[in-house]
């Protein structure tokens, strides 16, 4: 593939199953040079192929001694390209070329004070003492012929490393992470040594990604599970670049979307990308099969169960295709099948999960080297709309989630509008973008309100407002009192069926974000 000249200067994260794999890749990145990962027995040839101006060895929970501990082949190294071995990955470089690596009889975990002792590459500029990360349990003790220390803390005599004539370097600890304040620097000052400039924006990844899909897919046909949340709208207008009506997506209207989505959605693709997107409303027969169901989990099973049906009603019908795309992330595949897995599998909190296995699709998954906030970027880099880009996240289940016991149509209604309210107030406040998700909750408990000279019984509405990063753990949002009474006061106002409204103040852990 041709490449953009500053798509010229990509930087491989070799993947040796550590936790902060990709977080090396998106700190590259960061820095505004192209990154990507690959597995860690990728052929030199492949890396030669890709134009690999630097290679990074990612972390990973192996010991060098283990029977089936992950090694890159040698010929990594005699590529000529600079090499910068993190954690496993330094221990790794000095047990090949035949230094020695101990298990320590403590794990060393928690900031340490590193000592700069030679300054004029990896940390040039960053003076002699710095704060950084560490978390292993191997350590070297004795280098390698070539390599010599540049930096070290009290118990780590070669905690930083390097072979000058082949340009390898070695850190012990983590200078992806935030807990090594000037980590950024020293990743800086490894492509400086790579001679990787900071041109690469994610516009080139755009390009870069449509050239591949085009490569793949040929002149076969894809499908898309369109569910109007950011990942699979910015998954699809990626494929639709591509491939344009080779692609047909497939809009599932359960009953349970929020307020004005079907109608926004359709806009947006139909209208505007003027894409092939089949609008399937299913909500008289998801709806009906949730009747009087209570528990949560028979609630999501059903609405799985209607999708793949709907799903696999509107394929036959349309088919055949060969692929299926999704806007799988970064961090749902550390969820499911763990980092780098060329087997990837659809999971089961993606609303296509389960499909039979006659419907065997190869995966499209353009985005799953990305975080959220670049997902985010590329969305509006291809012009989708604010209104979509910018909204929160929302679970597969829809509002029967945010819904407790009995889904009826009253609760839908007070559920939905109460939401859009809880949305637009944190939106005139400038609060919106600032919370993970924001959204009401309704359940079967009433309370006795006044309307007029009257009483009358209605809903307890709960608003529920997070703050998180990834969603694996949250705290509920300090927001002013007087947004929420703003809240309060509409909702009861302007929401038929609502009396009282309530906050709810626990974080995750223990609660959950949904309260199903
Ligand atoms: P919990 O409630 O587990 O939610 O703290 C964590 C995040 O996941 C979302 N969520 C889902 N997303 N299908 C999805 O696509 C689901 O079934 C589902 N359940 C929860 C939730 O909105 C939150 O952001």
């Amino acid at each position: 593939m041709e490449l953009d000249a500053e798509e010229k200067d990509t930087v491989i994260v070799l993947d040796f199953g550590a936790q902060y794999a990709h977080l090396i890749a998106r700190r590259v990145r960061e820095c505004g040079v192209y990154s990507e990962l690959a597995p860690f027995d990728v052929s030199p040839e492949a890396l030669a192929a890709r134009s690999a101006k630097g290679i990074i060895l990612s972390g990973g929970p192996a010991s060098v001694y283990e029977a089936n501990a992950p090694v890159c082949d040698k010929g990594v190294f005699e590529l000529g390209i600079p090499v910068l071995g993190i954690c496993y990955g330094l221990q790794l470089m000095v047990h090949l070329f035949g230094g020695e690596v101990v298990r320590s009889p403590k794990r060393e975990y928690g900031k340490a004070e590193l000592k700069v002792k030679d300054p004029s590459d990896l940390f040039k500029g960053l003076g002699g003492q710095l704060t950084v990360w560490m978390s292993h349990g191997d350590a070297a003790v004795e280098l390698p012929e070539g390599f010599e220390a540049i930096g070290v803390t009290s118990n780590s005599p070669y905690a930083a490393i390097r072979d000058m004539g082949r340009r390898l370097f070695g850190v012990q600890f983590h200078p992806e992470v935030a807990h090594t304040p000037r980590g950024m620097e020293i990743l800086r000052n490894f492509l400086d040594v790579c001679g990787c400039a900071s041109s690469w924006r994610m516009e080139a990844f755009v390009d870069r990604k449509v050239e591949e899909i085009r490569k793949q897919v040929g002149g076969e046909k894809v499908l898309c599970a369109l569910s109007g949340g950011v990942d699979s709208s910015t998954a699809a207008v990626l494929v639709h670049r591509a491939v344009g009506d080779q692609l047909t997506c497939v809009f599932v209207d359960h009953g349970l979307l929020r307020k004005n989505e079907a109608q926004e959605v359709l806009k947006a693709f139909r209208d505007h990308f003027k894409m092939r997107l089949l609008h399937v409303d299913k909500a008289a027969q998801f709806l009906g099969r949730l009747k009087g169901v209570v528990d949560p989990e028979e609630k999501r099973m059903i609405i799985g169960e209607e999708f793949v049906k709907a799903f696999t009603e509107t394929a036959g019908e349309y088919g055949p295709f060969q692929w299926l795309a999704q806007g799988t992330l970064y961090p749902d595949v550390i969820e499911s099948a763990g980092t780098g897995s060329p087997a990837s599998r659809i999971k089961t909190h993606h609303n296509v999960a389960g499909l039979p296995e006659w419907m065997a699709f190869k995966l499209l998954e353009p985005l799953r080297d990305l975080y959220k906030d670049e997902v985010r970027k590329v969305a509006s880099i291809l012009g989708i709309p604010d209104t979509i880009v910018k909204r929160h996240p929302f679970p597969g289940p829809g509002l029967a989630v945010r819904i407790v016991g009995e889904v009826t149509g009253e609760k839908i209604s007070v559920c939905r509008e109460a939401s859009s309210i809880v949305e637009e107030e944190l939106m005139k406040s400038g609060l919106h973008g600032r919370v993970w998700q924001a959204f009401a909750v309704v359940g079967d408990d009433k309370a006795v309100g006044v309307l007029g000279d009257a009483r009358k019984v209605g809903y307890i509405v709960t608003v529920r407002v997070v703050e998180s990063v990834d969603a694996m753990t949250a705290d509920w949002s300090r927001i002013p009192y007087e947004v929420l009474e703003r809240i309060s006061n509409r909702i009861t106002n302007e929401v038929p069926g609502a009396t009282w409204v309530t906050y709810a103040v626990s974080s995750k852990p223990p609660a959950t974000i949904e309260p199903q």
